[in-house]
């Protein structure tokens, strides 16, 4: 039957659309058994920091095991199942976190043409060095000082703004996503309080929609948008990366992808809703009226923001290190600060976001584990 014509329809097509996308791993070769955890981290002292996401290691250095692929794969798998995983004080150079964020994805499946993501403003045109001194597109320097000066009132701690609008999941407008991310915070602002990172999981929020929900949720599709990216462009008049930002098929400058509403995580195999928050507000979710798209999105992101109990709250020390799975978090930064904050984020690029109905949620999971 046809769509009603209040019913937002599928986007058609275009030559960097889906349709077009030669990435080798197509879903349908995604559809595969979950990861298991080898159990080398246990000997690392470490904690769950709330029952429902985020752990934390207390006494061990990312750099002593960057060359023992068990140990990081044990990793992967780790912060795919807590979402977040923090390490304090740690010695670790941009150069090693690049391959550290290359082998978490490697280690567990991702396809061979996705590597490290270029962003295609937060890069080195922004002349903004990494902490060794050097310029480095693999990097996105996260900087207060770019952040006022291209996002705006946003990020001043005078801002007016809710807090709760900053919620998002890193680059899901390119066609391949990212898997993980890893941010290392090498200036905490100088008075030492504020800039905290919040990140909230998106398996849980899955598991708090009704099952009638979850079976529509489970069967659409969203449109993740940034148009930001061009606007900043021409205010500011800087040149964005268009071609191969780390994947062949993120080119160009729409910045926008259409993916599952609900994403299965190929480490996991758990549900989590990924069609929600700052990546969708300029997007919609197809399939539904323009009406029902703008409310499923509000009530997503109350989900997100308002259920502190599936949200976890780090407070940064200097060369502090985070690391976490962009498919199945929410992340928001803290404004609430007027010094300098900064720090080397590398986001990897996984695999083209696909729903497969033989997974299941996170609870569900658990509760078989048992
Ligand atoms: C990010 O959004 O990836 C950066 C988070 C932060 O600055 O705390």
């Amino acid at each position: 039957m046809a769509p009603s014509v209040d019913v937002i329809s599928p986007s058609a097509p275009t030559p960097t659309g889906k349709a077009a996308l030669t990435q080798e791993s197509t879903p349908k070769n995604y559809i595969r058994e979950p990861l298991k955890y080898s159990g080398s981290l246990d000997a690392y002292k470490n904690f769950d920091v709330t029952p429902v996401i985020g752990r934390e290691f207390s006494d061990v250095q990312l750099t002593d095991i960057l060359s023992d692929d068990n140990k990081l794969r044990d990793l992967a798998i780790t912060v795919s199942r807590r979402g977040v995983v923090f390490f304090r004080n740690q010695d670790i150079n941009s150069d090693q976190q690049k391959v550290l964020g290359q082998k978490l994805g490697e280690l567990t499946g991702k396809p061979a043409t996705s590597k490290l993501h270029r962003h295609a403003v937060n890069n080195s045109k922004r002349n903004i060095t990494v902490n060794e001194g050097k310029l480095d597109d693999e990097i996105s320097v996260i900087s207060s000082d770019v952040n006022r000066q291209l996002y705006g009132s946003r990020f001043s701690n005078a801002s007016r703004h809710l807090a709760s609008e900053g919620w998002h999941a890193d680059i899901t407008f390119e066609n391949v996503p990212s898997d993980y991310a890893i941010l290392k915070i090498t200036d905490t602002p100088e008075d030492q309080s504020g800039g905290d990172t919040l990140w909230a999981s998106g398996y849980e929020v899955y598991d708090r929609l009704s099952p009638a929900i979850q079976a529509l949720a489970d069967t659409l599709q969203a449109v993740h948008y940034q148009p930001r990216f061009n606007e900043i462009s021409k205010e500011h008049k800087i040149d964005l990366i268009e071609g191969d930002r780390g994947a062949p098929e993120n080119t160009g400058y729409s910045f926008k992808a259409t993916h599952p509403l609900v994403r299965t995580n190929p480490v996991t195999g758990w549900k989590s809703l990924f069609g929600a928050a700052g990546q969708v507000e300029s997007g919609w979710i197809e399939g539904v009226t323009k009406r029902e798209s703008q409310i499923f999105k509000q009530y997503f992101n109350q989900l997100i923001a308002e259920n502190h109990d599936l949200q976890v709250r780090y407070k940064w020390n200097k060369d502090d290190v985070a690391i976490w799975d962009n498919r199945s978090v929410f992340h928001t930064a803290t404004n609430d600060y007027d010094g300098k904050r900064q720090g080397n984020r590398v986001v990897s690029l996984g695999e083209i976001p696909y729903y497969d109905p033989a997974s299941t949620s996170r609870r569900e999971a658990l509760a078989a584990e048992i």
